[in-house]
């Protein structure tokens, strides 16, 4: 392999986008691959703020560079957190956010011929892009650099959320249940249609931009996936046959810890000291861990409803509490969100622990008296809680969560649903009764420990034999060698 000026085999290019749940596999990514291959050099595409953020992270590995492009995106309709931005905070400002996406295709050309000139005129020799990123393509080739999307969900719901996207009239027949042509097998009913797709119309935004993207995709040049093969073996089969490129699951790319990657400009949180301090007081598994990701939050009457069942349930929960939608994330709590003398009951009785904005969700997790996830289901929340053999209580909310929960449910037996959406009520009572059911079961618990170890086995060496996702990254690897030749 020939070297260029500066003495490097060649460079990877990783354009994340400014998410937290999508930033930080991307992160986990540059530290395997500087370790895999030392003699490349991995640069991050990442805005002025999350440079300073995760700098720090990476000085001991002198192959990753940043490369600064800034993110602002001149569109008008944008919502003011997705004009200039670190990390967006809501989940409909990450999609249109992603739609006006394209309008940056110019200076990252740009960034990229600058990339190209400091090592003496050669190209990335691949660019890794984010899944909803696509366009990144075109750039890519017209350098005759390869792409690779890296799929931050799992094939499973992306197929599943692309086809309902693709096919719009089929959706909007109102039917109870939807199938698609394109997956066999696979059923579907309104419940779990997030609240853009029900107000979809028939020339959507969100369907022309799916279809784009599914095209970026088949132009590129295969997929890299933050899933293992013993969760969803067939969705990646699949996946291979439709697109015919390699498909490569190299996850789960989990952070050891929630400090490496805390959210650039997110309030105050609880540390992990206090967490760990109060679940110590806890016996194994009895404590259910309640939270909604990074952009999702619920409305008013269902907080009230959810702090009733947690108290109900007589059982010790953790909830990371957030304003209800419509309501600024720095704005302050107000007592009337909960039930009048929630919070002095529950802390005095140490049932449960509010915590405010965010928590370390990791460490909690981690921590041997959590016996259940109230999760949204967002995918590095599921990676999360089954790589510490946690069973999930599902609440999906937006996009492809409903079928993360689905797959969770129905393939994997290691979550029950206890509500689809915002938009409907749900019950004190029915929360209590799910709660008890969860942290009291064996059969899910049992599961979950199951998934774990045969995760765990993916990304170990047993017996001299390479785990799944290890082989996937070692096939990938060599492939990108392959390509600087
Ligand atoms: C988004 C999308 O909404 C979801 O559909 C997609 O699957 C992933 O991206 P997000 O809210 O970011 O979801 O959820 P998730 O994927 O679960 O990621 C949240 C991350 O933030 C996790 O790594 C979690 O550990 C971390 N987190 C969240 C904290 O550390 N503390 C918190 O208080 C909340």
């Amino acid at each position: 392999m020939e070297k260029g000026k500066t003495g490097i085999d060649g460079t990877v290019v990783l354009f994340p986008f400014m998410a937290h749940g999508h930033l930080n596999p991307f992160l986990e990514l540059a530290q395997l691959l500087s370790t895999r291959i030392p003699s490349f050099t991995i640069t991050i595409v990442s805005t002025p703020a999350n440079i300073l953020n995760v700098r720090p992270r990476f000085l001991s590995y002198p192959t990753v560079r940043f490369s600064e492009l800034h993110f602002h995106i001149s569109d008008d309709s944008l919502p003011a957190d997705a004009q200039n931005t670190d990390t967006l905070t809501s989940q409909s400002a990450v999609t249109r956010f992603y739609h006006a996406s394209e309008s940056l295709q110019p200076s990252f050309h740009r960034l990229i011929s600058q990339i190209t000139e400091s090592d003496g005129g050669r190209p990335p020799i691949c660019i890794v892009s984010d899944m909803f990123l696509g366009w990144t393509v075109d750039v890519a080739h017209s350098f005759g650099s390869h792409h690779v999307p890296l799929y931050t969900s799992g094939p499973y719901a992306m197929s599943i959320y692309n086809s309902i996207w693709t096919h719009l009239p089929q959706r909007l027949t109102c039917a109870d249940h939807l199938t698609f042509p394109d997956l066999p097998g696979v059923t579907i009913d309104r419940t779990q249609l997030s609240r853009s797709m029900k107000s979809a119309t028939e020339n959507d935004p969100s369907s022309d931009f799916t279809i784009r993207q599914s095209e970026y995709c088949r132009r590129s040049d295969g997929s890299l996936w933050n899933t293992v093969e013993v969760l969803e073996r067939s969705s990646l089969d699949n996946w291979a046959r439709s697109t015919g490129k390699p498909v490569w699951a190299i996850g789960p790319l989990l952070p050891n810890s929630s400090k490496e990657f805390e959210r650039v400009g997110k309030l105050p949180g609880l540390s992990p000291l206090v967490c760990t301090e109060w679940l110590n007081q806890h016996p194994p598994n009895s404590v259910v861990y309640v939270s909604f990701g990074s952009q999702n939050t619920i409305p008013v009457a269902l907080m009230i409803e959810l702090a009733k069942g947690l108290e109900e349930s007589g059982k010790a929960f953790i909830w990371v509490i957030r304003n209800p939608p419509g309501f600024e994330v720095g704005e302050s709590f107000r007592a009337e969100w909960l039930p009048e003398g929630f919070e002095d009951r529950i802390t005095e009785r140490k049932q449960g622990l509010l915590v405010r904005n965010w928590a370390p969700q990791l460490e909690i997790l981690s921590h041997e008296s959590i016996g259940a996830f109230l999760s949204h289901c967002g995918w590095n929340s599921v990676l999360e809680s089954l790589s510490r053999g946690v069973p999930i209580i599902g609440w999906p909310i937006e996009s492809e969560q409903f079928y993360n929960s689905k797959l969770l449910e129905e393939e994997l037996g290691v979550c029950v649903e206890l509500a689809r959406g915002i938009d409907d009520m749900i019950n004190g009572g029915d929360v209590a009764r799910m709660v008890r059911l969860v942290l009291e079961g064996e059969e899910m618990r049992r599961k979950s420990e199951v998934l774990r170890e045969k995760m765990m086995t993916a990304v170990s060496v047993v017996e001299g034999v390479k785990g799944s996702s290890l082989q996937a990254l070692d096939h990938f690897v060599e492939t990108v060698r392959m390509w600087g030749q």
